[in-house]
């Protein structure tokens, strides 16, 4: 039985392109692409959904979350951390590898895709973790069954460093896989912590987090990864990129070689810890409005090609004390795309970049099949967006568990209207309708 699904009246935004249009859902895939306002699909709909003018847009690719599960699942879990994507419009996370246990090995990746497959609501990937000792585990694991290998060049939660620049030097000449690089120079930030605490005692300020793990610790460290990535051939994708310095590191040319940027980087600055405090801190930490902007300006460059969240959601209660005490990371996935919209209402960028951003090149960077475009034949991921219906974050909205933002209180003009996760209306008018209805684990063209 086919059930089709009509979506008319809509304004698409795809391969840089915004128009009027309608998209016909046949089962899970995109059957028609239509354009114009009054097209008619040639085939009749079961189902119709009159758009009102919203947007239509592929669902949103975020490539950078911490779901928790397993071993922090105090903070969020699979299920909830993924009501929090579909609630944003996001239709696919790619989750990294500092759980417990860390992911390793093919044991530990096999067991998080039987947890996915019982527990997320949207489609997802996972990253398998490097250690200084695991280039041999790493170059055995099949290529279709992960995203890419995750690099901590600077330790975070869940203490997953790669120091010795021997074992780095193998993973970065592994093939086939993409390389993505958490950079921060340990040595520096060590020593910025020893000094920050024989000034200011044994939990510095929380202020002081950006000047411990600093704008150098970060170039430092991108400095190794860029280097290293030249001489090895590797594609190397840097997260979270957060200064103006790192983005000078990046050739245009060397296509291989490219920068992810974080939502905290582009709507946080040092200047707002005085009103949130260890809310906004990070790794890497926020950084200088001069970054932020520098980041922003970025966005339209050729060397940021993906924005992603690096939501990591912790409990408030965790995040008490200061620069050392406190923990690291925000909640953030549920949010990304009002947020990034309200950066197209800001002049930062378009709406057709910021779909290439978090919906296409996504799809491009990790060789994601089927998914990332509005496309016929494609997977019917897809996010109907309204545009002027204002909203403010209240806590009662947040889907994650720990039930709270770093956003709250602030007011968006777009709101998320329908989340489709292969063509299944999975979230519709501020309710995830089936929080036992999962999505798939993606695959990798490759
Ligand atoms: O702030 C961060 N939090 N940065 C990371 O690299 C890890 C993340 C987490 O897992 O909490
Ligand atoms: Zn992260």
């Amino acid at each position: 039985m086919h059930k089709r699904t009509l979506i008319k009246n809509a304004v698409l935004v795809n391969e840089g392109e915004v128009y009027e249009g309608a998209l016909l859902i046949q089962n899970h895939h995109i059957e028609q692409v239509l354009r114009g306002r009054d097209a008619m699909p040639t085939q009749p709909a079961d189902q119709v959904i009159d758009a009102q003018g919203a947007y239509l847009l592929p669902g949103v690719i975020d490539t950078h979350v911490h779901l928790r599960e397993p071993g922090y699942t105090h903070k969020g879990d699979m299920r909830t951390e993924t009501a929090a994507a579909a609630a944003g419009g996001v239709t696919t996370v790619l989750d990294m590898p500092n759980t417990v246990p860390q992911t390793l090995t093919f044991e530990a990746l096999e067991e998080k895709m039987a947890l996915a497959k019982a527990k997320s609501l949207v489609n997802y990937g996972f990253y398998i973790g490097a250690s200084n000792t695991n280039a041999e585990e790493l170059s055995k694991i099949n290529p279709r069954h992960v995203c890419g290998i995750k690099v901590f060049m600077g330790s975070s939660t869940g203490n997953m460093l790669v120091d010795q620049e021997e074992a780095l030097r193998k993973v970065f000449s592994l093939q086939g896989l993409p390389i993505v690089t958490h950079c921060e120079d340990s040595v520096t930030i060590a020593e910025n912590m020893q000094a920050a605490k024989a000034a200011y005692g044994y939990d510095p300020e929380v202020a002081q987090h950006s000047e411990i793990r600093s704008a150098e610790a970060c170039y430092r460290s991108t400095a190794l990864a860029v280097k290293m990535a030249r001489e090895c051939g590797t594609r190397l994708h840097v997260a979270h990129v957060s200064t103006a310095k790192e983005l000078e590191l990046f050739s245009a040319e060397d296509k291989h070689i490219t920068a992810e940027v974080c939502l905290p980087h582009l709507v946080f600055t040092t200047a707002d810890y005085a009103r949130l405090g260890t809310r906004i801190k990070c790794n890497p930490a926020v950084k200088s409005a001069t970054d932020r902007d520098a980041l922003r300006t970025a966005l339209n460059g050729d060397i940021v090609t993906t924005v992603g969240t690096d939501h990591a959601p912790h409990l408030l209660s965790e995040k008490v004390g200061g620069a050392a005490r406190a923990v690291s990371g925000m909640p953030m996935v549920q949010f990304s795309l009002p947020a990034m919209l309200g950066l197209v209402d800001e002049g930062v960028l378009s709406i057709a970049r910021l779909v290439q951003l978090m919906c296409h090149n996504p799809a491009e960077t990790f060789q994601i099949e089927n998914r990332g475009y509005l496309r016929e034949g494609y997977k019917a991921d897809l996010v109907v967006v309204r545009p002027d219906s204002p909203w403010t974050l209240t806590p009662n909205l947040i889907e994650s568990k720990c039930n709270w933002s770093p956003l709250e209180g602030r007011v968006f003009r777009h709101r998320v209207e329908k989340t489709f996760v292969n063509g299944y209306l999975l979230y519709n008018n501020g309710h995830i309708t089936d929080y036992d209805h999962t999505g798939e684990a993606v695959t990798y063209d490759r």
